[in-house]
């Protein structure tokens, strides 16, 4: 896999909606190579600060584009919202080990769940753009209506949606792993790919156990190097720690101890 460190030109970098932002980059490398799950690590600042590089899941590539959405949170997605079009990043990527979907799309199954929390769309969208012919079921969750993002995306891949919202303001009230409970109850998929906060990933690592159902799950641990140089983001799993950036982002939920 080729991952380069590269000066990447911005193409636009505009908010979406709330504190929720979309940025296209051009890196026909990583366009090339990127596969979902996968993720880019940002130096957002040509200044001193913030010194770490943050990380990014890619959302989708088109041509030599890269198209990354983020949510603005603390100073590092504060700075990297102010960078503008025509303007370079310093990128690397693509980084980690995004989804196992290839005999998947062969298969030609409609039986796969992708289940995403908050901005754990991101990477989802790329996959249902990957895995489009078996046409997945998508779960999003979010704590109200317009946190809930890419449904047009979804949409348009021919996936079947459904909301679940912690406020009722759209689909479901509770929460997605609820809704995940009570579309299991009719049909059992062959597989689940996850993408949310880590509370939300347990619970799907603990239903897909129950239901005896193969589960992948995208972690989104702090990360420091962000190349598995650090030791900064290790999870524990049943063969011993692995690095998020590296063995991951994306593991087996089998093989992670919560
Ligand atoms: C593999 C991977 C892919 C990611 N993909 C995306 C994405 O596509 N879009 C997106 O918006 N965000 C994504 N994130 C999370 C993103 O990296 C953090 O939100 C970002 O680094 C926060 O930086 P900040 O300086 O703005 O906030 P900080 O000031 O560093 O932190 C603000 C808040 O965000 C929390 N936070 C910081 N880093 C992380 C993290 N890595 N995971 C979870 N919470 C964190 C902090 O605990 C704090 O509450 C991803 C993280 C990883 C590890
Ligand atoms: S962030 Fe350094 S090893 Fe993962």
């Amino acid at each position: 896999m080729k991952i380069a460190q590269i000066k990447a030109k911005i193409i636009s970098n505009k908010r979406l909606k709330r504190n929720y932002w979309h940025l296209e980059f051009e890196s026909s490398i990583i366009a090339n190579n990127a596969q979902p799950g996968q993720f880019v690590n940002i130096k957002v600042s040509d200044g001193l600060g913030p010194l770490l590089r943050r990380p990014i899941s890619i959302h989708g590539v088109k041509g030599s584009t890269v198209k990354l959405i983020y949510e603005v949170l603390g100073k590092g997605t504060q700075a990297l919202s102010a960078r503008k079009p025509k303007e370079f990043l310093d990128i690397i990527g693509p980084l980690g080990n995004g989804f196992g979907y290839k005999q998947l799309a062969k298969a030609g199954k409609a039986k796969n769940i992708l289940i995403a929390g908050g901005m754990g769309v991101a990477p989802l969208v790329f996959l249902a753009e990957k895995i489009k012919p078996v046409k997945p079921l998508v779960l999003i969750g979010a704590k109200t209506k317009n946190q809930i993002l890419c449904t047009p995306e979804f949409k348009s891949l021919g996936c079947t949606l459904k909301l679940a919202t912690d406020d009722g303001s759209a689909g479901f009230k509770g929460r997605v792993t609820d809704l995940l409970k009570i579309v299991l109850e009719q049909a059992k998929p062959s597989r689940l790919f996850s993408c949310g906060p880590h509370p939300m990933l347990k619970t799907i690592a603990r239903i897909a156990h129950e239901n005896k159902i193969n589960a992948q799950l995208s972690l989104e641990e702090h990360m420091a190097c962000g190349i598995g140089a650090c030791l900064g983001c290790v999870v524990s799993t049943k063969a011993g720690y692995k690095r998020v950036c590296k063995d991951g982002p994306v593991f087996s939920s089998e093989e992670l101890i919560w």
